[in-house]
């Protein structure tokens, strides 16, 4: 699979085949760096810009110690410290940073954004989040999947809360692409979007995958191998949208009653993260007082469970941007 001078926008731009290759070849580099085998001889004097418009810990300390391993430098830029977006425009950074990296990494706003830097830097450019898609967090979520049960392909996934967002979209065309049942459980108005739902009806034609859309909690996770939630206000929305977020999803809210209407002991719990499971952030006591409530998407108790996951979701996102960057760059 040669993947080389390939950007990493989104999932839809993957064949099922060569994402089912990144999630092989980010396993097979976790097993090596767990064994202390680095491949910093590999990329040697290959240089790669890190964009952040909007804020990270997992993407950012990902990208840094993934290009690290592969003996890759990097460079850390946001909105603050750069020209990016006041003084240039993204069609003459990219054109800049181009000439001086040898890929580029992007989180922001909307996707077309990305879109733009790809166009125009003639090295390959990963989406590191936007508004519509986060695909490497995708790959992420599949590995751990693959790890959990052994396979991907008919594994249900029910995904609750704002389906109409970078996650739930995400997850959809992962999903759907890879042979996986997706769920999205919400009111109607946070399902995502018809064109994006028909597109990956699609994919889910060739690869088997169901795509369900329901607003009854207690139906949609009957059999849940997975269930996944992410904020209910995403970064980059008006604070002002939490009163209206809270009293819509909070019927979708994942919790111990909901775990256990699955009707299996080996569903797991799923999370990109950050999560507001406690008071112990700003945001989260902030609204949390303001709303009279301790937990948001997910209870404190199921995040703590056994059968939450999301460290080794975290975990994983390094080694998958590290494979996404070994077969592109
Ligand atoms: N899941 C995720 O993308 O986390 P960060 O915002 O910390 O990068
Ligand atoms: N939907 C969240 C995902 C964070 C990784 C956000 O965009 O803030």
């Amino acid at each position: 699979m040669d993947l080389r001078g390939r950007n990493f926008l989104k999932l839809i731009d993957y064949t099922p085949e060569e994402i089912g290759y990144l999630i092989d070849l980010a396993a097979e580099h976790k097993e090596k760096k767990k064994k202390g085998i680095f491949l910093t001889e590999k990329h040697k004097g290959k240089n790669i810009a890190l964009i952040f418009e909007k804020t990270s810990t997992r993407t950012r300390c990902s990208f840094e110690v993934a290009a690290h391993d592969l003996g890759i430098q990097v460079t850390y830029l946001d909105s603050s410290g750069s020209q990016i977006g006041k003084k240039e425009s993204i069609a003459d950074t990219a054109r800049v940073l181009g000439r001086i990296y040898d890929g580029i990494e992007y989180r922001g706003f909307g996707q077309r954004i990305v879109e733009e830097l790809a166009k125009y830097a003639g090295v390959p450019v990963w989406n590191g989040l936007t508004n519509e898609f986060h695909p490497t967090q995708v790959l992420a979520d599949l590995l751990t999947v693959k790890e959990k049960f052994g396979c991907l392909k008919g594994i249900k996934l029910v995904y609750m809360g704002d389906a109409r967002y970078n996650m739930g979209n995400s997850l959809m065309v992962g999903c759907a692409k890879m042979g996986l049942d997706f769920t999205a459980c919400a009111p109607e108005k946070y399902f995502p979007d018809p064109e994006l739902i028909k597109l990956c009806k699609e994919y889910a034609k060739v690869s088997g995958a169901v795509l369900t859309f329901s607003e009854d909690p207690k139906e949609a996770v009957k059999n849940a191998d997975v269930i996944y939630t992410d904020v209910w206000v995403s970064m980059g929305e008006s604070s002002e949208v939490w009163e209206e977020r809270i009293k819509d999803l909070e019927k979708y809210q994942v919790n111990k009653n909901l775990m256990n209407m699955t009707g299996k002991d080996s569903t797991i719990f799923m999370h990109c993260l950050p999560a507001f499971h406690d008071m112990n952030t700003y945001i989260g006591k902030e609204m949390g007082e303001k709303f009279e409530r301790t937990e948001m998407e997910v209870t404190d108790e199921v995040f703590e469970s056994p059968a939450s996951v999301v460290f080794d979701e975290a975990e994983n996102r390094m080694h998958t941007i590290k494979a996404v960057i070994d077969a592109t760059i």
